[in-house]
């Protein structure tokens, strides 16, 4: 079923086209939503103070797991996918609604180039940073060379398994579903200097809805401290 779209430019109706959909394979408005052990995974290395703009939020997948460890988070997207605010154009916004911006930007047609860009406009106000979920090989691209070297994440975080199925549906994924590999590229405010990007491997296994139920229960009958 589509998601019901409350407004969009004529801008960004050019750019999906017919059904929101960037070619006929691809999802309509981009959405392949992140397994909560990508984010949480994330949150297990990295934290920070002060709010959290997911700005593409989907079905809230990310911005579930931040509420979750206690931050505050604005969620907005596009189009109502039934979560957080709908109608909000990351890309048409003037003025950012938190410090920090986390998200799984949609891809194709430079999207994901243009929300880096944007996220960086923003927390460059704020003083915030920004992480964002994105495929590996899109870091290594002769059009986003010089835009990495001007401006190099502080650290990139190498997933071992991330799987952003079509729509969050298994029956409907592909080989090349399957065949993607992800990071998470976190930059820092400008006034912090990176000179060196830090890559690091992270594993979501520990994370998985699966590992923390045995989890819950081994604590629960006393086996694991
Ligand atoms: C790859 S999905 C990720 C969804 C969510 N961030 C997550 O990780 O589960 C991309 C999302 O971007 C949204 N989107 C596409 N273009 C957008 C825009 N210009 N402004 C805000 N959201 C947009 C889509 O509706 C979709 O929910």
């Amino acid at each position: 079923m589509l998601p019901a779209v409350l407004q969009l430019s004529e801008e960004r109706r050019s750019v999906f086209g017919p059904g929101g959909r960037l070619s006929p394979l691809r999802e309509p408005f981009e959405f392949y939503p992140t397994p909560p052990e990508a984010t949480r995974a994330l949150l297990w290395v990295e934290a920070g103070d002060g709010g959290v703009w997911e700005p593409a939020c989907g079905q809230g997948h990310i911005a579930k797991v931040l509420e979750a460890e206690g931050y505050d988070v604005t969620a907005t997207d596009l189009v109502d996918h039934g979560y957080g605010r709908a109608g909000v154009d990351f890309l048409e916004q003037r003025l950012p609604r938190a410090r920090h911006i986390v998200t799984n930007p949609p891809y194709g047609r430079g999207l994901a180039d243009a929300f880096v860009r944007k996220a960086l406009a923003f927390t460059a106000h704020t003083g915030g940073r920004v992480a964002m979920l994105l495929n590996i090989q899109s870091l290594c691209h002769p059009d986003r060379h010089a835009s990495f070297v001007r401006r190099p994440p502080s650290v990139i975080y190498a997933l071992d398994q991330c799987h952003c199925l079509p729509g969050g549906d298994a029956r409907r994924a592909t080989r090349r579903s399957y065949e993607h590999r992800y990071v998470w590229c976190l930059w820092e405010p400008e006034t912090v200097p990176v000179t060196a990007t830090r890559l690091q491997w992270l594993s979501t296994a520990p994370f998985t809805n699966v590992a923390i139920a045995k989890r819950n229960t081994q604590m629960k009958k006393g086996s694991l401290k």
